[in-house]
């Protein structure tokens, strides 16, 4: 495939409007220069922390569904991550770009352990979940890179986001019907530590797949206040005192105020795997131990006495 190097420096005069123009050309724009260095470092600090560990016993640390890829809540990285999702410039673009002002609609740390398999497939979003016509930009989506990224680098079919919804509704790239024309403009979104992908989401896309390379994002978007009744897609959990820099703007943005358009508990990366085997072998052997554990306890104690 194809690798698509472009970036648009953030740095630069007037890199708001020439963003606005790639994204309405292309369907996807990589803005470099947005966070300093030593913010993105301690992100980097924490994140390695979190995916060091599993969360068990109610210990702070990653989760995972699957042996494809381990997954955290964004938010609960910490202050320097609500205030990079809530950057005021993107706000603005991804406002002028959609036409409307928006909500948060998830976010999610996301570490795809690399294990040669392809589990995700190129898709784009329809749109099925919001008010409107599907023909106009509902929602951007947004990756921010936490290391310098190729092999495994999110991939997008450029100005597939043109491409009508409304008399042809396919979102899996392998079942439409112009799928050789599209996967030709397919492209390799490489990008470096601190590098923001941002995307129309009608336009296909999804990571590089199968490769042995791992790779840690954080993903979330931004769709139309007006166009999803001012709801995001589910409950983002947050720790309250670190909204402690934002506006009220950027507190609309990110959802404070607004509704969810489906349950905290059914999020995919929540969603309850409770009849799975893996999961009763997997509860049974916490629990086991746990009691094994607390008798353990008390008979030392009762010798003691
Ligand atoms: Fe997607």
């Amino acid at each position: 495939m194809e690798s698509f190097n472009k970036y648009i420096d953030v740095n630069s005069k007037n890199w708001l409007e020439s963003a606005l123009l790639d994204l309405k050309k292309d369907g996807v724009i990589v803005l470099r220069g947005i966070e300093r260095k030593a913010n993105l470092e301690k992100i980097n600090e924490k994140v390695d922390y979190i995916l060091k560990n599993p969360s068990v016993l109610g210990s702070i640390g990653y989760f995972q569904k699957d042996h494809n890829k381990k997954i955290y809540d964004g938010f609960l990285l910490g202050k320097e991550v609500v205030d990079f999702v809530a950057n005021k410039s993107v706000i603005k673009l991804i406002e002028s770009y959609l036409e409307d002002e928006i909500i948060l609609n998830e976010m999610m740390l996301k570490n795809d352990l690399g294990n040669g398999t392809q589990y995700f497939p190129y898709h784009r979003h329809t749109g099925r979940d919001v008010e409107g016509p599907k023909d106009k930009a509902f929602g951007c989506g947004a990756i921010l890179y936490l290391h310098d990224t190729e092999i495994g680098a999110f991939c997008y079919a450029l100005k597939s986001h043109t491409l009508e919804i409304e008399e042809n509704p396919e979102s899996n790239l392998s079942r439409h019907e112009k799928k050789e024309e599209i996967k030709k403009n397919l492209r390799r979104i490489n990008g470096n530590m601190g590098d923001l992908v941002i995307f129309d989401e009608r336009g296909f896309h999804g990571p590089e797949q199968p490769v042995k390379t791992p790779r840690t994002v954080i993903l979330y978007g931004f769709q139309s206040k007006l166009l999803t009744s001012n709801k995001s897609r589910t409950g983002i959990p947050v720790v309250i005192s670190d909204l402690v820099n934002l506006d009220l703007h950027q507190l609309n943005s990110i959802g404070v105020g607004g509704g969810t358009r489906s349950e905290y508990e059914n999020y995919h990366a929540r969603k309850s795997v409770i009849h799975s085997k893996k999961y009763k072998l997997l509860s049974c052997l916490i629990t086991s131990s746990s009691r094994l554990y607390s008798s353990y306890i008390k008979l030392k104690n009762k010798i003691k006495l």
